[in-house]
């Protein structure tokens, strides 16, 4: 049988800062950029869950889109959206509110209700229009 890749589009807003107490002010700058800035701004993030699997043989689908938007949604967009990264959210305390961080605690969430037979592949986060990671589980 073939395997196809199916991903699923989410989008959320929120706010956070990229700052390493062990750094001084200059050295944040120089590493972190605008996402430095000490009150904190927004992004637009777009996230990418593709997962793989083979097509059911009556349905022809890998899964069911509808289902993958939900877990989605529930597991992650209502947990980061308009939400404080650095504040906010139980999940990400403590860690740094990176697009690599982020990105593996997505797919910590997201791959465990999955159904049987489909895998999680990747997940992709897009920061800005220029900037984006890829997280394969390992
Ligand atoms: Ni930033």
């Amino acid at each position: 049988m073939a395997i196809l890749y199916l991903t699923r589009k989410e989008h959320f807003n929120a706010a956070h800062q990229l700052w390493d107490n062990r750094l001084s002010e200059s050295e944040n700058f120089e590493l972190f950029g605008k996402c430095a800035n000490p009150h904190f701004h927004g992004h637009n993030f777009d996230l990418y869950v593709c997962v793989k699997g083979e097509p059911n043989p009556h349905t022809g689908l890998v899964m069911d889109l509808k289902k993958l938007k939900v877990i989605i949604q529930q597991e992650v967009i209502e947990h980061l959206d308009h939400q404080n990264l650095n504040l906010d959210v139980s999940w990400l305390k403590g860690k740094m509110p990176s697009i690599e961080n982020i990105s593996v605690e997505i797919w910590n969430r997201i791959a465990p209700h999955l159904p049987e037979g489909v895998l999680l592949h990747k997940i992709t986060l897009w920061e800005t229009q220029n900037n984006f990671v890829e997280y394969l589980g390992e």
